[in-house]
This record gives structure tokens, C-alpha cells and sequence, in this order.
């Protein structure tokens, strides 16, 4: 199936400059999506990437990230922006073009040793996936790869992150 079709482009979104991948068209397509989750599964078991977790970024990476867990037999655990979470966290903070974000993960959600996958809708500089792999890797987590549905390849994001196997259905 060609997913790039159903991926719409928005010219000068959230900001003049950015080409922004909408993916609400690809979510609103039965089929489309139905083969995004089988495909993205497919890619998973296909590398052996065998998780207990998928952790998933706030927002669009809860999209995504729990049919893949479910399809994997895993749990999914929430990275949010800062307090959104009710329980204890841990907190990252991390480098954005001007200044910086934070996200936050429940400190009791993963143990040493959790062998975990990062998911999220879109790679682009890679500072999102690379501080959620940091928070992971503090705990003493296995993390055992990433998966996006799109990945921007000119920013090179694929570059900032640890040297484990990265999923990705569609590149720009
Ligand atoms: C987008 C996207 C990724 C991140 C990728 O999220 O869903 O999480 O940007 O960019 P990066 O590789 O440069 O870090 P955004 O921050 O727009 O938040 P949203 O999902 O809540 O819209
Ligand atoms: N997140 C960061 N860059 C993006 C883009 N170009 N389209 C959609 N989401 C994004």
C-alpha cells in the first residue's frame, strides 16, 4: 500500500518554513490504517525486537505506540510533556532549536532490565527520541530499538540516537 499517499502535506505548519506530515488523514483511513499497525508489527518481529515496553511520546506516539504493544504482547508506557503525570517521575530535560523541553516518565513504570521500544509517529532531529532513550537507559532499562511511521532523513535524527535497530515505514 502506498502510506506516503495518505500522509497529507501542510506547507508553513505550525510555523512559515516547516512542511508538517499530517498523519489525521492516514489515521481516518481504515485501511491505511490497519496496514500501518500490521506493516509496523511486521517490521518489529521481522528485526527481532522483542520488547516487554513500548514507551511512547506524548502526543502522537500515544497514537501509535499502544496498537503496536498490543500487537507485540507488551504493555505501553506514557512519556508526557511536564506534569501531566499524577505519580513520582523521572524527568529529562533536552535541547530544542531555542531552548528547552522536558519530558517525564512514572518512575515505578519500568525496571532494570525491561527490555523496552521507543515509539513515536516521526523522527525529525531526533531530540524527542533521544532524551526518551536517556530517561530509559537511566532506569537500567534494555532498550531494544525504535519505530516511527515517518522519519524526516535531512535532519539526520537517526544520527542522536544509540546505536540499536530503528524502524521506519515512510522517509522524506
Ligand atoms: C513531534 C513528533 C515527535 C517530535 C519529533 O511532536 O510527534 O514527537 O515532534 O521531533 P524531533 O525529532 O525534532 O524531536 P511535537 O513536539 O510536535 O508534539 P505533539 O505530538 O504533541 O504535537
Ligand atoms: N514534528 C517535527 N517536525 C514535523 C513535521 N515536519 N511534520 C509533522 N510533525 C513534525
Amino acid at each position: 500500500m502506498d502510506l506516503k499517499s495518505l500522509i497529507r502535506d501542510i506547507p508553513d505548519f505550525p510555523k512559515p518554513g516547516i512542511l508538517f506530515r499530517d498523519i489525521t488523514t492516514l489515521l481516518r483511513d481504515p485501511e491505511g490504517l490497519r496496514y500501518t499497525i500490521d506493516f509496523f508489527t511486521e517490521k518489529c518481529i521481522g528485526l527481532g525486537l522483542r520488547a516487554d515496553y513500548v514507551v511512547g511520546m506524548e502526543s502522537r506516539g500515544f497514537i501509535f505506540g499502544p496498537p503496536l504493544a498490543y500487537k507485540l504482547g507488551a504493555g505501553f508506557i506514557p512519556v508526557r510533556k511536564p506534569g501531566k503525570l499524577p505519580g513520582a517521575v523521572h524527568s529529562i530535560e533536552y535541547e530544542l532549536e531555542y531552548g528547552t523541553d522536558c519530558l517525564e516518565m512514572h518512575q515505578d513504570a519500568l525496571h532494570p532490565n525491561s527490555r523496552v521500544l521507543i515509539v513515536d509517529d516521526l523522527i525529525a532531529t531526533g531530540g524527542t527520541a533521544s532524551a526518551t532513550a536517556k530517561l530509559v537507559q537511566k532506569i537500567g532499562c534494555e532498550l531494544v530499538g525504535f519505530g516511527f511511521i515517518i522519519e524526516l532523513q535531512d535532519l539526520q535524527g537517526r544520527q542522536h540516537l544509540p546505536d540499536v535497530p530503528i524502524v521506519s515505514l515512510i522517509e522524506y
